[in-house]
């Protein structure tokens, strides 16, 4: 088994399959501290993480925090809705003034593609990007790669149907990188203006749900994200909803063992009907338990003593 020889997480594009695999098998080892009485070892002692998120969180951020804790670092999370962002400091900047009080690891969530990278260049503290614009969200794809593999026993060889709004989705992209390297057979779904150019090469694309959810082993859905979108992308979200949203009638057609995932929040009504969220095919709160514990192994892979130069 391969180690963990980065000092950052930046992305998925940049990591082997081996160092994939060697993130979940760490999660899935500490995974059992959460079902513990009393959720806390000492790994993580006198270490001090800063959380920086610049857009709204709820899984990831309170994932990280509890993470943080059940590994016994110190940690302190800025809302930039109250700091001195409001001011105009910049990223750098803040980071830098973050910096200053020596913390071990900043977790960051910024709007634009390529926060995370920028920082890791300036700053000592190691980088976890928590997502960045439209480019990366590695946590989330490790989560839902450790649900998969929980789920069904394996990656490779699967048959995932991704669909959604993929032009501004930084799930749909960690997860592309990870499930191929990890030998899945990805397919694409959504409307032609919500695919960005050049996915192709890729992934194969379909506009079409029902050819891409026939025969799937898995059913990504993601969020339709209406605050990044300035033009009419589709005419209303009940058409979205007609022509892409996952319904019953249509996980019915799909493999009888099929398993829905979303990163949330969800669109009720729109990407996916509630009876689908919550019915017997949906593991989107099981992702949200495997999100602690992939933030334990990143933690722990990057400040606990595997990781390198
Ligand atoms: N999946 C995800 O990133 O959720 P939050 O935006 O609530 O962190």
């Amino acid at each position: 088994m391969s180690g963990f020889a980065h000092r950052h997480l930046l992305g998925i594009e940049p990591l082997l399959a081996s160092e994939i695999e060697h993130i979940l098998d760490t999660a899935e080892g500490l995974r059992e501290v959460l079902d513990r009485p009393i959720k806390k070892v000492p790994t993580l002692r006198g270490k001090t993480v800063v959380n920086l998120f610049y857009e709204a969180s709820t899984r990831t951020r309170a994932s990280f925090e509890m993470a943080e804790r059940v590994l016994s670092a110190d940690s302190l999370s800025i809302a930039t809705a109250t700091s001195s962002v409001q001011k105009g400091e910049t990223l750098l900047d803040t980071a830098k003034n973050l910096e200053a009080m020596n913390p071990d690891m900043i977790v960051v969530r910024h709007g634009s593609s390529g926060a995370a990278l920028f920082l890791s260049r300036h700053c000592r503290a190691a980088i976890v990007n928590a997502g960045d614009g439209a480019h990366e969200h590695p946590t989330q794809a490790l989560l839902d790669a450790l649900t998969l593999r929980q789920k069904k026993g394996r990656i490779k060889g699967l048959r995932i149907a991704i669909v959604g709004d993929i032009l501004h989705s930084r799930v749909a992209r960690s997860n592309l990188w990870l499930l191929t390297k990890l030998g899945a057979q990805v397919v694409l779904c959504a409307p032609p203006t919500l695919v960005p150019p050049g996915i192709e090469s890729l992934a194969p694309v379909t506009w079409r749900i029902e050819e891409a959810i026939e025969g799937a082993d898995a059913i990504m859905m993601l969020r339709i994200q209406q605050e990044r979108m300035s033009g009419g992308f589709f005419p209303t979200t009940r058409e979205f909803h007609q022509r892409y949203g996952l319904t019953l009638e249509r996980v019915r057609r799909a493999k009888k063992d099929v398993v829905i995932l979303h990163p949330g929040p969800m669109n009720r009504g729109v990407e996916i009907a509630s009876e689908v969220a919550d019915g017997p095919y949906s593991v989107i709160l099981d992702q949200v338990t495997n999100g602690v514990a992939v933030r334990m192994a990143v933690l722990y892979l990057l400040l606990g003593g595997e990781a390198t130069a």
